[in-house]
């Protein structure tokens, strides 16, 4: 089962029922102010990283219990986001991970090649291994027609694995082209996406009509 709601999350994430997703895994505006990419693309909600960690609050309520949430941000915003977090939401800081990139972005003297992923618990989750590494790498894509903030399914893979087990009802409230989706049914997880810009609602639903289709060949082969 796969959803994408059209809409902004503030609201939407007001609808679903309380408890009743496994992982909220959201890559929201990191407030840069900034248009991105050759053709200087902007996407909403950019202008401050207040957004998010509005969502964040929200996110906590629909979460069931004994499970974790993982929220992408740009390392400038670290302090503030992480004194947000602790005051402000109910939500425990379990720890940092870092988006190895692989290669510098932009700039001059030192330059940046990661992105970071705060992880956040509610209760005590268990984790499907003993524990897993916090530096993800994986190679960023150099452009990205769908989306300018397009992440690797490769990297929020992982995190799903970790986290979920199949059936689990994975949420981001700020899809986007619905990457986290993509990965969420390639491992055959359920998923909730929230995207309030139309063009990549209709993005995200048409990559995840593909991942389901690759999911059920993958089933189809193993039956075979
Ligand atoms: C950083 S992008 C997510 C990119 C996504 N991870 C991907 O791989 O395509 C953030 C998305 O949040 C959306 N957005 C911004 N404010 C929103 C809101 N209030 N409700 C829902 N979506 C929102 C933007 O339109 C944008 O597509």
């Amino acid at each position: 089962m796969h959803k994408i709601i059209h809409g902004d999350c503030i609201q939407e994430l007001k609808k679903l029922p309380g408890e009743s997703v496994d992982l909220v895994l959201t890559d929201p505006p990191y407030g840069n102010d900034q248009a991105y990419c050759l053709d200087k693309r902007r996407i909403a909600g950019d202008e401050h990283p207040l957004i998010g960690l509005l969502a964040l609050a929200e996110t906590y309520r629909v979460l069931r219990r004994n499970r974790c949430c993982f929220f992408f941000l740009d390392a400038k915003h670290l302090a503030f986001v992480d004194t947000f977090v602790r005051r402000y939401t109910p939500y425990r800081v379990r720890s940092y991970c870092v988006w190895d990139k692989r290669m510098m972005g932009l700039g001059y003297g030192i330059r940046p090649r990661h992105e970071m992923i705060l992880a956040l618990e509610k209760g005590k989750p268990s984790y499907n291994c003993d524990g897993f590494a916090n530096v993800l790498t994986q190679t960023r894509a150099l452009t990205n027609r769908e989306h300018p903030h397009k992440k690797p399914v490769e990297i929020l893979a992982p995190i799903i694995a970790h986290t979920t087990v199949p059936g689990d009802v994975v949420l981001d409230p700020f899809a986007g082209s619905g990457s986290t989706g993509v990965a969420a049914m390639q491992l055959g997880r359920d998923f909730i996406g929230i995207e309030c810009a139309f063009k990549y609602v209709q993005v995200a639903r048409a990559r995840l009509a593909g991942a389901q289709s690759d999911g059920a060949n993958d089933a189809l082969r193993d039956a075979a």
